[in-house]
Parts: structure tokens; sequence; C-alpha cells
């Protein structure tokens, strides 16, 4: 956090609402949700602005972001505690990721990692909002003068970007400490969950093969199936977890263990070791069943009552609105606009 910055901690995420939800965006991001709600305030956010950065079917839009809020409620984030709302709902991250585009430069831009594989060869046919797609997260975040950002390792180098943007920001208007600089909680071994299929690709939505990941809508079977053929190699369960350095793919099966189990690596390991995969992943699969079940079957409950989730974000949308809306006028000011 800036040394200057004197205000409330806040926590703020958000999650796109484009495709299926998996193994990866659960560890990595729903279930530290969960957990943080407790300790200290939340904002979490279905940033469905973000995902217009490529094109999204209109008919299918709201029908994936009640989704998304349906996952969070189904890990558990409860709307008593925490807000779970629409981006687009909150207008304030718009105008600020305006303001913004005036203060990140180009130079960092175009150092996005994220941006160059998502463009891939053509980049100068993807949207200019996929381009600074990063400086409307950053919006995202300080719109809530958010301090801490729970999220998956992919994350880090936007999160630096926040920071970058907020430092600026401050000393370009004078404004010593007015937003702090919100640092990203990337902790546990559910931060970069890899590809079941090549334990060196994430885990990722945009995956052609479908065994490659767990979709948060798998049932029983089918997370037992995709577990027990994840790819492993000719040796057995080592010992220690140096001896998962150079197994990418048998050091993925045991983070997602100690993630979904809530055991260290370490004893994960002392249980198994010298054992061969198969009753290993036998194993890790009632682990995944255990854990995973009971979010699908919530999660097919709460979308059967859309009404239910529709005024669950409408609700927060406006108390996340009374939070922003004011640092948003106060930026102006700072700005210098004749009407603030
Ligand atoms: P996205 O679905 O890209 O909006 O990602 C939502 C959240 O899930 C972000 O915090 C990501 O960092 C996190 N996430 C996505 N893929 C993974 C993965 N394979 N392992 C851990 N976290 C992930
Ligand atoms: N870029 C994030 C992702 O793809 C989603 C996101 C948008 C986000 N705004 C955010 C995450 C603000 C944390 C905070 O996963």
């Amino acid at each position: 956090m800036s040394e200057d910055y004197q205000g409330p901690e806040r926590v703020f995420s958000g999650v796109q609402p484009s495709g299926e939800l998996h193994l990866g965006n659960y560890l990595g991001a729903l279930k530290k949700f969960a957990r943080l709600q407790h300790e200290k305030e939340c904002v979490f956010c279905i940033v469905d602005l973000h995902a217009i950065t490529v094109p999204q079917d209109p008919k299918r839009l709201a029908e994936q972001t009640r989704h998304i809020a349906a996952a969070y409620l189904a890990s558990g984030v409860d709307p008593s505690k925490a807000l779970i709302y629409n981006q687009s709902d909150v207008r304030a991250h718009t105008e600020l990721a305006w303001y913004f585009n005036c203060v990140a430069r180009t130079g960092w831009l175009n150092r996005m990692t994220q941006f160059k594989d998502k463009a891939g060869k053509n980049a100068e046919k993807a949207s200019v909002g996929l381009y600074t797609y990063p400086v409307l997260q950053a919006a995202d975040i300080l719109a809530f003068k958010a301090t801490q950002v729970p999220v998956g390792e992919d994350q880090k180098q936007h999160l630096e970007l926040s920071r970058d943007i907020a430092g600026k920001f401050n000393r370009d208007f004078n404004a010593p400490g007015f937003f702090p600089l919100p640092e990203p909680l990337i902790d546990g071994p559910g931060a970069k969950v890899m590809s079941l299929r090549d334990g060196t690709k994430k885990m990722s939505k945009s995956d052609p093969a479908d065994a490659s990941r767990i979709n948060l809508t798998d049932d029983a079977d089918k997370i037992a199936k995709k577990i027990r053929k994840a790819k492993t190699d000719s040796g057995l369960v080592p010992e220690t977890p140096d001896e998962l350095d150079g197994r990418p793919d048998i050091a993925n099966l045991v983070g997602i263990y100690s993630a979904l189990a809530d055991m260290s690596e370490a004893d994960v390991l002392e249980q198994h070791a010298g054992s061969q995969f198969g009753p290993f992943k036998n194993a890790l699969a009632d682990v995944a069943v255990a854990a995973m079940e009971p979010i699908t079957e919530l999660m097919t409950r709460y979308l059967s009552a859309p009404d239910e989730i529709d005024r669950i974000l409408a609700e927060a949308g406006d108390k996340a609105a009374a939070i922003a809306d004011p640092i948003v006028a106060e930026v102006r000011k700072i700005i210098g606009f004749r009407g603030a």
C-alpha cells in the first residue's frame, strides 16, 4: 500500500463472464474470495465490460453474467457480507478508465503479455478495448480505493500496472496518498493451476481440449474421469516438494490436491510417497469430487432462480455505486474540471 495512503483497507476482485469457469478460477480466485469476506470489506465484480473486449453474443451475455454470480454464491461468497455486482451497472468504471487512459503510458501497455497472448499474431485486428483492458482493470480497483486484490498468478503484471497508474496519478496531480497502491494477493498452491493434459500450460477456458480442465459445471463422474486421465510420468509419487522440480504434471496434481484438501504439499506427499499414480489419482479424484460436487449442485440451484440473482446484483450495484461515485467525483475535482 502507498506509504501516504491513510484510508481504510478494502478488497476488490473481478471475474469475466466469458466461457465456463474452471478449477483454476475456483482455486485462484473464488475460494479466496469466500475466505476474505470474513476478514475484510470485500467487493466482487462480474466484469462484463472486460468481456466485450473480444466479441460476445449479446443474447448470451446476461446469462453468462448470472452464471458467474451463481459461481460466486455457490463458492460461498455471502451477499450479506460482500458486494457481488455487475461492472456495467456502475458507471464509475468507464469514467475512471478514461482518466487513467490519459495517465497510463503506451510504453507500459506495450509490455503487457496478456494482450500479446490474446491478440496473437494479428494485433492490428484486436480491439482498442483489448489493448487498454488493463487500464480498465486499474479503474475497477481504484474506483474503490481497494488495497488488496486476490487473483491468480496470471494477473500479476496487470496489478503492477495498477500500482504504476495509481502512483503516477498521485504524483502528476500532486495528490499524495489519494490512491492506494493495491497489492495482489497471490498465494498458496491454487495460484497457478495448470492443464491436466500439459503441466507446463495454464488451465484455461480457451484450451480447445475439455479434458485439460475441470469445469465448475462438471458432475462427479466427469471430474473423476478427467483426473484419472490426467497426464503423469512413469515415476512414483515423490517424498518431498523439492522432488517436484522438473516434474510439472506431478507438481500440478499435488498442488491441486493440496489446495482442495487444505493440506500442505509436504503433507500430501507424506501420505502418498512411493505410491503409483493410479491410486494417487483415485485419492485426488475423491478429494476433488468432495470439494467440487456441492459447488456444482449449489450453482445449479442458484441458476434456477435467475430473478433472485438479478435482485442481488441490482442491490449490490447500488451499494457499489455509492462507494465509487464519490471517489470518482473527487478525481474530477483533482483533475480540475470546471463542473467538478
Ligand atoms: P478470468 O476467468 O480470466 O476472468 O479469471 C478469473 C480469475 O481466475 C483471475 O483472478 C485469474 O487470475 C484466475 N485464474 C484464471 N486461470 C487460472 C489458473 N489456471 N490458475 C489459477 N488462477 C487462475
Ligand atoms: N483481468 C482479470 C482476469 O482476467 C479480471 C479483472 C478485471 C480483475 N478487473 C479486475 C481482477 C479487477 C481483479 C481486479 O482474470
